[in-house]
């Protein structure tokens, strides 16, 4: 969460820094701020709200500059103010600083401070390190990446840092410790970010810092040191994306253009996953045989929407792989003593790669000698640089606050991984993995066919815009469909929504029902169990309450008790939550839309959440 990026070269400073910040959005958007490098004293503008009430206030004239640092905030200490916003000054008004994180000591670190005579204007956390900066620059004689060396040892937290002063105002200098923070190297001028996206227009050519790398950049070089002031070798990388895709094609918001994408996206995550002797290829597991063979458990940990993904990678391995798999919520996962070691495999999923709640998750069942593989969408973020094998989806940038294309990529990437494993372990023959890595194979194609029916899906949500409760039910692997359903409407509409299993509604959500509640139901595929026929029952019994009832059904099958149902093409039961999720992402996208919600930056969220 918060957004930053630090630009020094050649041209205007204002472009870069605004195009960035408007690319790092999703991040935070509670207040944006900017400090320009202008000589003698910077100049700052902040502004609560979006970044374009900050635009709105450097229309006019503004001091020439060709290095500047930018923030965009999602508010941790001190409300979501003008004053509050970053970049914060000394008391000179020369250094600024800008900052995601938490400082965890800035309480000690501003009693300290205001002894020494500092005055402090915000209720950040981020101010202290302004005074604190200030104060080192001048004990190491102006040398701020010096300054920032020191600092970092006094301070406890999370933090990616940038500082710029006025006395070199083509210097900026920043730091990170459990944030991220990336280089851009172009022709003349350098770059550092929150995420790549922020320079993509300028450079394909980025820098991954380690944690408590002090990078400094002027316009001619990038230099690196770890904090005793030893030079770091940098570790270059091309960004493999264009700028085309953090923009949003003609579609009128992010998320759509996303939803959209779900076919290409599936396609990708599956490409040149099956050999042509129908070997499951995975060679980022870097797991041998023996120990595959050896492992007793898996557990995945995530949060959010990957959690959901995360629940139903539970079903499919264990039903292919025949090994127990856990899903824990990564925030609660370490503070239950879990009983993991060397013959556990941890997988983190994550979007973002930098979810604080699943890195720490991460770190502590590495600690206890687990095997961590990552499933992540974003190239060189910390959680696959902090596990042992990371296998990478292929959804592209999602820019989007709430997710969808990449759910969709994590169900996939979580089901190869069990595939894999149930051919390693020799529980399931080469041709069984070929007919159901076809069915796999025919996903895109079907989440197109969902996907041609959007424009009567959005009239059908409009019908129930002025509801103030949606429940959402499923059974087996239509449970974590039915959560995800309602996490996207919380999410995007504002509105009460609960998923629940539909065995559990006559244990006390059924009292939840009155009459128009509306209810979306997932009818599982096929006879197993009777789960289909019990879902219908379950129907029954919610309309019998005066619940308006939408069900979500394969082409073909027979549904009682519906005021609508929404057709989606049959697929192998474990494969219906790929094409069961998109009408529900339609839903809550039309009712945000309907009820004049930010659909792509709702209320009071970040996509990425670097605090825990
Ligand atoms: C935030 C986002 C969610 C996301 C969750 C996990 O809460 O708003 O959309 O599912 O973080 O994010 P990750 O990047 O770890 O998948």
């Amino acid at each position: 969460m918060c957004g930053i990026v630090g630009y020094s070269g050649g041209q205007s400073a204002i472009a870069p820094l605004l195009e960035g910040l408007r690319r790092l959005e999703y991040r935070g958007y509670d207040s944006a701020g900017i400090a320009l490098g202008t000589a003698s004293k910077l100049f700052v503008e902040k502004r609560a709200g979006k970044l374009s009430n900050l635009e709105a206030e450097l229309k006019g004239s503004l001091p020439s500059a060709h290095s500047g640092i930018g923030h965009t905030r999602w508010a941790t200490h001190g409300g979501p103010t003008d004053k509050n916003a970053h970049p914060h000054l000394d008391n000179e008004g020369k250094l600024a600083v800008i900052h995601n994180g938490i400082i965890e000591n800035y309480t000690q670190l501003r009693a300290e401070l205001e002894h020494r005579g500092h005055s402090f204007s915000s209720d950040t956390d981020t101010e202290s390190v302004a005074h604190l900066l200030s104060e080192l620059r001048k004990k190491h004689g102006g040398d701020l990446a010096a300054a920032m060396r020191e600092a970092v040892t006094l301070l406890r937290g999370s933090f990616t840092l940038l500082a710029i002063h006025a006395d070199a105002p083509q210097t900026i200098v920043g730091v990170r410790r459990n944030s991220p923070l990336v280089v851009g190297i172009g022709k003349g001028e350098n770059f550092m970010a929150s995420d790549v996206a922020a320079f993509i227009d300028y450079t394909k050519r980025a820098i991954e810092l380690g944690q408590d790398e002090v990078v400094t950049i002027t316009p001619e070089k990038v230099s690196i040191t770890d904090l005793n002031g030893i030079a770091v070798v940098p570790k270059e990388y091309e960004i493999t994306w264009d700028a085309s895709a953090a923009e949003k094609g003609g579609f009128n918001h992010f998320m759509l253009k996303e939803i959209f994408e779900q076919p290409k996206a599936v396609a990708d995550t599956l490409l040149g996953r099956l050999s042509p002797s129908n070997q499951i290829v995975l060679d980022e597991l870097r797991l041998s045989t023996e120990e595959i063979k050896a492992l007793k458990k898996i557990v995945l940990l995530a949060c959010g929407t990957a959690y959901h993904a995360g629940m139903l990678a539970k079903y499919a391995i264990e039903k292919w792989a025949k090994i127990s798999v856990e899903v824990e919520l990564a925030s609660e996962f370490r503070y239950r003593d879990p009983l993991i070691d060397s013959s556990t495999l941890v997988i983190a999923i994550s979007q973002s790669g930098e979810t604080m709640d699943t890195l720490m998750a991460l770190r502590h069942a590495k600690a206890a000698g687990a095997r961590i593989l990552a499933v992540c969408n974003t190239n060189s973020s910390t959680i696959p640089r902090e596990s042992d094998a990371v296998l990478y989806t292929h959804a592209g940038p999602e820019i989007a606050v709430a997710s969808t294309k990449a759910f969709l990529t994590q169900v996939i990437a979580v089901y190869v991984i069990g595939l894999y494993l149930a051919q390693v372990r020799g529980i399931m023959g080469n041709d069984q993995v070929k007919e159901l890595f076809n069915e796999m194979s025919a996903l895109p194609s079907k989440i197109e066919q969902v996907l041609e029916t959007v424009e009567p899906l959005r009239k059908l949500t409009r019908g129930f815009a002025q509801s103030t409760s949606v429940l959402f039910l499923g059974r087996h692997v239509g449970f974590p469909v039915a959560l995800e359903g309602a996490l996207k409407l919380k999410e995007l509409a504002y509105m009460h929504a609960e998923g629940f299993a539909g065995g559990e509604l006559k244990h006390g959500p059924i009292a939840l029902i009155e009459p128009g509640t509306p209810v979306i139901a997932i009818l599982p595929t096929g006879h197993d169990h009777g789960l289909d026929e019990k879902m219908l029952s379950n129907i029954q019994e919610v309309k019998a309450r005066g619940a308006r009832v939408i069900v979500i059904a394969d082409e073909g099958v027979e549904v009682t008790g519906a005021e609508h149902i929404i057709r989606i093409p049959t697929t192998p039961a474990l494969f219906q939550p790929i094409l069961a999720t998109v009408p529900l992402q339609v839903f809550a996208y039309e009712m945000a839309v309907t009820r004049g919600n930010d659909v792509d930056q709702p209320r009071n969220l970040a996509k990425s959440v670097t605090v825990e």
